[in-house]
């Protein structure tokens, strides 16, 4: 026999005499239909049955992509073409299928989401699990088995091009808010695809950047929220991210993916590589890839296909690499009803714009409201005018990877004219980003110009509203590249200025994906809302707070700093890194963990947002748990709507290590519930908290460890505005199990 003939067989086993092309027979083949095909069996037994009948080509050919977004089908196994789509904010249109360009189909439209830092601050996970489901039902009526969310990378530094898409700067945060969603989407027969795994914190060399950051860094703040992924909610599938981490990259990297995803964390499903994130044969089949998209070759010289079978057949990898990467996609099909009839889903249904409309009410950031400018009332108000581009501008179909294409898109103008139509609205542009150089738009001739305009329309009306911000384009709020500074481009701040002295009733709307610099004129202006990337139903969400039909109710989920140098990563020097290395010098104090630790003053702090009504907390208990599986502590408030309207409050838990043998932040959030609440109404709020919320990571003794001790739990609105504090004594030290 021939090396490559011994192979074959050796790979075919004994039951295939035939040659690697035929199916090998099994016996459940002689009692009828075959064991991989009946829903009865569990999961597994059907994995180990289709394995059994895969020839060596055919294991190969699921490992890697046959087109931008799909696997090949088995035709003669049932076993069919694998779609994956972006993801995370609806289903993206169809792409390729062997480039980047549009299919340009006419009926892949789909509801626009607001963005992933949004539904962060709407801190409400009863949104998170329904927005995953609208992904969910929307990914199944376009025949998506894969969607490529949620993306949940740390925000480091408010410069990164893709923190829009993420949920923020804090780990609790976003691995509460990453369980729901999965949750959500995962049973509507849809896998999710929790991503970048991980430290993708920045977009500037992002393809090779070496992040050096600290075992005890890595678990406490970068890790978190993919591990309830994986642990809580049971995410089906992980993508690799771009970067290094100590030396070899994170699609394949035997640390990330071998030793804490799959061993520690024990992930059975499938780790996919970010599209050309995959580098190296040898790397990929040892160090966890299981399915490799992306690459920038003909598809069966993908690493993990002719190249990778190569080394099987040298016998350099043992089969049972091949055999477990199949099992871990065959899983995936299996869980996501890839065999057993997938029900058709819905797309662009009401309900489903409805709750795009919901997420993007409560996400709202209600920053400043001097002399209670806000809400409008639309009995009163009699004309109004609305200046900027973004007033006007639609954001889904941009960023990048996470674009949509979307129905209809509601702007901030639309959204105004729609819900009060008697009364008198004027556009003016004010700027224009065409001016910045950046877009397709024509640049502006004379931004002066279109200030003077606007000064004009706003000394003229009742009310001013600002919509401004960034948008989508290069170095702004977009995957590839970084913002190069927080300032607002072009000559925004000064429009903004010159607005709020020609009309005192000013109102600034941010679009933006993060903190900007608002120093210059946060002064003059009595009221800023931060509206972030808001999705189809962005501009009538926008329009029913500027009214007051909503109270705003969202809540940051990350620091804005009065300046850059401020934030942590850019007070040491530590972005974006040299020589291909980035060091996460600060540590542990990344977002407000630095602003507490060095008693900086942020510009509005991680929690902080403002409300119509007011809330008053009174009567904290701490109530120790009896039962050993239950909360070692439970934190319990009252918490009063002492004004005159309904509103929501996002009562935050943060807890504080009074005395610690290693070093700890300020206080952590470690625990949170959004209440409703009509005029009048109190409820007592009850947060569970675990021994987890006690502990931190240990690396000398590689887990997590509660130190017995004092420990005080500040409950408040934000994480600078702490209403009530109690102290409490964990009795005895311990290993806590996550
Ligand atoms: C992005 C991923 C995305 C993939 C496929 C990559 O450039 O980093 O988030 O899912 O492309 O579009």
């Amino acid at each position: 026999m021939t090396p490559r003939l011994a192979f074959l067989a050796f790979l075919a086993g004994p039951a295939c005499g035939l040659g690697p092309l035929t199916a090998p027979a099994t016996a459940a083949d002689t009692q009828g239909a075959p064991a991989y095909l009946d829903k009865t069996k569990p999961v597994d037994v059907r994995v180990d049955d289709l394995l059994s009948r895969l020839t060596p080509d055919e294991k190969i050919l699921l490992v890697h992509a046959d087109s931008k977004f799909t696997t090949a089908a088995i035709p003669r196994l049932g076993i069919p073409q694998r779609w994956l789509s972006d993801g995370p904010h609806g289903v993206r249109e169809d792409i390729g299928p062997h480039d980047w360009r549009p299919a340009g189909r006419t009926d892949d439209f789909s509801t626009s989401m607001p963005v992933g830092i949004a539904l962060a601050a709407t801190w409400n996970l009863d949104l998170a699990r329904e927005y995953g489901s609208v992904v969910g039902q929307e990914a199944r009526a376009r025949g998506k088995a894969i969607m490529l969310g949620p993306a949940v990378n740390i925000m480091r530094t408010p410069l990164c091009g893709r923190n829009f898409e993420y949920f923020g700067e804090d780990p609790f945060l976003a691995a509460r808010m990453v369980v729901p969603w999965i949750r959500g989407i995962q049973a509507e027969d849809t896998a999710a695809c929790v991503k970048h795994y991980a430290l993708n914190n920045q977009e500037w060399e992002r393809g090779t950047i070496d992040v050096e950051v600290d075992e005890r860094t890595l678990r406490e703040i970068y890790l978190p929220a993919f591990e309830a992924a994986v642990k809580e909610a049971g995410v089906l599938t992980v993508m690799g991210a771009y970067n290094r981490f100590r030396g070899q990259h994170a699609c394949h990297n035997d640390y990330l993916i071998n030793q804490v995803l799959k061993g520690e964390w024990g992930f059975r499903g499938l780790v996919m590589s970010d599209w050309s994130g995959t580098h190296d044969t040898r790397q990929a089949a040892l160090y966890g890839l299981d399915l490799e998209m992306g690459t920038n070759k003909p598809y069966d010289q993908f690493y993990l296909a002719t190249p990778f079978r190569e080394l099987l057949e040298k016998g350099e990898v043992p089969m049972s690499v091949l055999d477990d990467k199949v099992r871990r996609n065959l899983r995936v099909m299996f869980e996501t009803k890839a065999f057993d009839g997938r029900p058709p889903g819905s797309i662009n249904t009401a309900a489903h714009q409805q709750a795009a409309r919901r997420v993007a009410e409560e996400a709202i950031v209600l920053l400043k409201n001097e002399g209670g400018l806000l809400p409008l009332d639309p009995a009163r108000v009699r004309s109004i005018a609305v200046i900027g581009e973004n007033a006007v501008r639609k954001h889904a179909h941009q960023g990048g990877s996470s674009e949509i294409k979307t129905p209809y898109e509601v702007t901030p103008l639309d959204g105004i004219t729609g819900r009060v139509p008697d009364v008198k609205v004027t556009h003016a542009m004010g700027y224009r980003s065409g001016a910045w150089g950046t877009t397709g738009l024509p640049a502006s001739p004379d931004e002066e110009t279109l200030i003077a305009r606007a000064v004009e329309v706003a000394r003229q009306a009742d009310v001013a509203v600002v919509v401004g911000g960034l948008n989508h384009d290069r170095y702004l709020d977009t995957e590839g590249t970084d913002r190069k500074d927080l300032a607002l481009p072009g000559r925004q701040a000064e429009l903004i200025r010159r607005v709020a002295e020609a009309n005192p009733r000013t109102v600034v709307v941010l679009v933006s994906g993060g903190a900007v610099d608002v120093e210059p004129w946060l002064g003059k202006v009595p009221a800023v809302v931060q509206a972030w990337y808001a999705g189809m139903e962005g501009g009538n969400a926008l329009a029913a707070v500027l009214f007051g039909d909503v109270s705003p109710s969202g809540k940051l989920p990350a620091t804005f700093p009065r300046k850059l140098a401020d934030s942590p990563a850019h007070a040491l020097g530590a972005y974006p890194g040299a020589h291909g290395t980035v060091r996460y010098e600060e540590g542990l104090l990344v977002g407000y963990r630095w602003f507490d630790a060095k008693a900086i003053e942020p510009l509005f702090p991680f929690g902080h947002g403002l409300s119509y009504t007011s809330f008053a907390y009174s009567g904290l208990k701490l109530v120790e748990g009896t039962k050993p599986e239950g909360p070692v502590l439970t934190v319990q408030v009252d918490v009063a709507n002492t004004g005159g309207r309904a509103g929501a409050e996002v009562v935050q838990v943060y807890v504080q290590d009074v005395q610690s043998t290693l070093p700890r932040p300020q206080k952590e959030l470690k625990g949170f519930e959004k209440v409703m609440l009509k005029p009048g109404e109190k409820a007592t709020v009850e947060i569970p908290l675990g021994a987890d919320a006690f502990a931190y990571y240990d690396p000398a003794k590689k887990g997590w460890i509660a130190e017995a001790g004092e420990f005080r739990v500040l409950v408040g609105s934000s994480s600078r505005d702490i209403r009530q504090q109690g102290t409490w004594r964990l009795a005895a030290t311990r290993t806590v199990k996550r």
